[in-house]
């Protein structure tokens, strides 16, 4: 028997084990149409109701193999019932004051603490996670993003006046952080005045179930939040259901993929929250035991089961072997074991696939050569465990060091200089975060920015906070949650809340506003002087690869120019160029400022040239759209989030990178400029393609552009068949955002193409009136502009 000085001897933990009594207690309390208890159907307008096909699934206790429960498997019908639900309390929900809402999300977040031992347990039970880490983590952070929405839901119409809610939105989370992911997602959706159904996880339903009860309790009318449990084909069922017009998803970038084919050409808002394959860069001044410890939250926190892990170690040289050892050591001393004991570093890996695909990753890591280290320790063999496991010598194309493993795996690889950390932790398709060690500040502050993702944590890691947004770049996906950027991805501008939502059939009031018809000027009788256009591109007069041409007939019939047929060749090389140009992005604001000016005094002492072509009004709003944006180009401020650490939480607004512009046909200069201006003031580099039936505005304003000092590269136009470019451009791997403006088959053919590096879109087939600023300029088009970047920076000793 262990006496006390024997344990003293040894410092062993013995065992803390939380009970799982009250849990499994208030699992048989449900009965879904009989069977002796344990057995969940979905929530679907203020009731419980039995699944249409009376189908029911079973969720298990990963560490025990256990049966939990048996929830609901949803159909198309079940579905359907929960968007009828959520479209019938929509008015009601949307109509209430910001403060009555604000009360409910008030009480919800009372009623999560008030339950937070429950919802500890249950979670750590159909998940496996460490009850430490849903007791102390999960839980917590689950209230305060319902607090912190109290707040949002308080001051929406302060804050964002002229918005309007999204309407029924659906959202699909993933089983890694249940809870969390449904506060995330429904504290926003809620406190913006939208109405949900969401579908939880096939692996860990339970939570979400269990906030059913806080729903209810918190008073939530009937229809305002849903829950239908299933498989990815009740997700496939909400995604696909006409009635929803927003989807948010969380979960494996294959999947996000397919959603957003789905989606295509629909209308429905998207977020999309993927994978990730983070890097955790160490430079040899860092504070190495302060690393361990990074480390250690960074891959095996969630046994390594987090979007953004930091999953890919990159050590500079000098300090990687020493390292290397005190990870080691660390690693022998982490415990693994019942998820519910309270001593315990890692639990349960969720389900039998997870695991097999981890070891399937790991037997092919060490196929390829790499060196693989576990402790010396077993792990409990009864139920779903994995242990923490360390690789060295791992080349960075090899498939370990490419691919999201989602399990307690580090890879590791050494660097030289910060240029190459910065290439080698870019070195990958994904963009959700990275964390960056060093005791030099500077160093530190110069590597955040140049790293490709939405969160930078600074001798930190896994650090979240509701006044943060979280979100990545690339094909980790698109949109915010959490702050004030996550609000807006529930919100829509007042303006556009017309009937017909999103089915792209342009809005009769508006299309009557189309600017006349290009005409020569009125000043001459004599007929045109014919003109070829050529491209621009890399800030010079290009023809194009096939040396094709087309004519452009004005509404008299007479031809007026003719402007280069582009195609995809020369598209290719406006990428190049708008790639060589992206120190754009790092001039400074003041500098962007000057150069809008410059423009719009260019186009005023040619305004009768331009208005000769476009009406004089098109060309005066142009000018002041120029100013619009050269006013924002010094105020396009980020912010600094009040997140519970010592230490700052910055906003930096970044440019998205190279973005693909297909203006609309109507306003053929004032679209053009509306749309480039806000592009270029954040930083990004444009291929414009300019109105397909009246592009010559466009490309007489190349001349403006060439006297106007704006850098080769920044602004590249493509004229020709619009639709067909604007599709090589989405599809085009090495463009970061796509703006479509045109008609719905356009919108659709652009969504389609972008899945393809998940590039960010803003396709549609609305028209709006681009004379009034209310619509035509403004935030709305800087935050389509820009990716927000959250870098975290603790300090003190
Ligand atoms: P998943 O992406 O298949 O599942 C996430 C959610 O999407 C679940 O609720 C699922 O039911 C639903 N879903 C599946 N197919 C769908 C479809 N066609 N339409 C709509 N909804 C659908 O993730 P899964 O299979 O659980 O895990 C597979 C891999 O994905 C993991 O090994 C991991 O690499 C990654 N993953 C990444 C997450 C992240 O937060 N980035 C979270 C979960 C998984």
């Amino acid at each position: 028997m262990a006496t006390v000085a024997k344990l003293f001897e040894t410092m062993e933990y013995g065992p803390a084990p939380e009970s799982d009594a009250p849990a499994l207690e208030w699992i048989k309390q449900h009965d879904s149409g009989g069977g002796g208890g344990g057995r969940f159907g979905h929530f679907i307008n203020g009731r419980w109701a039995a699944p249409a096909e009376g189908q029911y699934f079973e969720t298990i206790n990963p560490a025990t193999k256990a049966v939990l429960a048996k929830v609901a498997q949803g159909s198309k019908a079940d579905v359907d019932a929960a968007v009828t639900a959520a479209h019938a309390a929509a008015p009601g929900w949307a109509a209430l004051t910001p403060h009555a809402r604000a009360r409910y999300l008030y009480a919800l977040a009372r009623e999560v603490q008030r339950h937070s031992r429950l919802l500890a347990v249950l979670e750590s039970l159909d998940n496996g996670k460490p009850i430490r880490e849903t007791r102390d983590l999960d839980i917590p952070l689950v209230a305060r993003h319902f607090y912190h929405h109290a707040g949002w839901a308080q001051l929406r119409d302060s804050e964002f006046p002229g918005y309007v809610p999204v309407g029924v939105v659906g959202q699909i989370i993933p089983w890694n952080f249940p809870l969390l992911m449904v506060a995330w997602k429904v504290a926003p959706a809620l406190a913006a005045g939208n109405t949900v159904i969401l579908k939880p996880a096939e692996f860990t339903p339970l939570t979400a179930l269990c906030f059913v009860e806080i729903a209810q309790a918190a008073g939530l009318p009937p229809g305002v939040f849903n829950v239908v449990t299933g498989d990815g084909a009740t997700g496939k069922a909400l995604v696909e259901h006409p009635g929803v017009q927003k989807i948010a998803f969380t979960g494996s970038t294959e999947v996000g993929r397919i959603i957003r084919k789905a989606t295509a050409g629909s209308g429905k808002k998207l977020t999309l929250e993927l994978g990730g394959k983070s890097p955790f860069i160490v430079f040899d001044d860092a504070d190495l035991d302060s690393v361990v410890e990074g480390v250690v939250d960074a891959i095996w926190f969630n046994q390594g089961q987090v979007c953004c892990a930091g999953s890919r170690l990159l050590v500079q040289e000098g300090v990687a072997d020493r390292l290397t050892q005190k990870l080691r050591a660390r690693m022998e001393k982490l415990r693994v074991g019942s998820p519910l004991d309270k001593a315990v570093d890692m639990g349960a890996i969720v389900a039998p696939v997870q695991l097999e695909r981890i070891r399937g990753l790991v037997e092919q890591g060490v196929e390829e050569g790499a060196k693989m280290w576990q402790p010396s320790w077993a792990c409990p063999t009864e139920g779903y465990f994995y242990p923490p496991t360390l690789f060295t010598d791992v080349s960075p194309a090899a498939t370990i060091a490419q691919v999201e493993i989602f399990g307690p795996v580090l890879v590791s690889m050494t660097f030289r200089t910060p240029k190459e950390a910065v290439e080698l932790a870019n070195n990958t398709p994904y963009g959700l975060a990275a964390s960056v060690w060093s005791e030099n500040i500077n160093l530190a502050l110069d590597v955040a920015p140049k790293l490709k993702a939405g969160v930078v944590w600074i001798n930190c890691t896994n650090l979240f906070d509701a006044a943060a947004g979280f979100g990545g770049y690339r094909e980790s996906g698109f949109g915010r949650e959490g702050g004030r950027e996550g609000m807006w991805e529930y919100l829509k501008a007042g303006w556009d809340n017309r009937g017909g939502e999103g089915r792209g059939e342009r809005d009769a009031a508006v299309a009557k506003q189309v600017a006349p018809p290009e005409r020569t000027s009125p000043i001459s009788p004599l007929p045109p002087i014919d003109r070829t256009y050529k491209l621009f591109i890399g800030g010079k007069q290009v023809r194009p690869d096939q040396g094709y041409s087309r004519k452009i007939v004005g509404s008299d019939g007479r031809v007026l120019g003719e402007v280069a047929e582009g195609n995809r060749k020369d598209v290719r090389n406006a990428v190049e160029a708008a790639h060589a140009a992206e120190g754009w992005g790092r001039s400074s604001g003041h500098l962007r400022a000057q150069i809008l000016y410059f423009i719009a005094e260019n186009l005023a002492t040619r305004a009768e040239e331009f208005a000769a072509r476009v009406g004089r009004e098109e060309v005066d709003a142009s000018m002041a759209r120029l100013f619009t944006y050269a006013a924002w180009a010094d105020k396009w401020d980020g912010a600094v989030h009040h997140t519970p650490i010592r230490g700052v939480t910055l906003a930096m607004n970044e440019p998205v990178g190279v973005l693909g512009i297909a203006a609309p046909d109507d306003f053929p200069l004032l679209g053009f400029v509306s749309l480039v201006a806000p592009a270029v003031t954040v930083g990004n580099t444009v291929i414009v393609v300019p109105s397909e039936p009246h592009p010559l505005a466009a490309t007489e304003f190349y001349t403006v552009l060439e006297t106007s000092d704006v850098p080769d590269g920044v602004i590249n136009v493509i004229t020709g068949a619009k639709d067909a470019l604007a599709k090589v451009l989405a599809e085009h791997d090495d463009v970061d955002g796509m703006w479509y403006f045109g008609n719905a088959a356009g919108v659709k053919a652009v969504e389609l193409a972008s899945a393809a590096n998940m590039k960010r879109t803003w396709a549609t087939a609305r028209g709006r009136d681009w004379l009034d600023p209310g619509q035509g300029e403004g935030r709305e088009f800087l935050r389509r502009a820009s990716e927000v970047k959250n870098i975290w920076i603790p300090y003190g000793e």
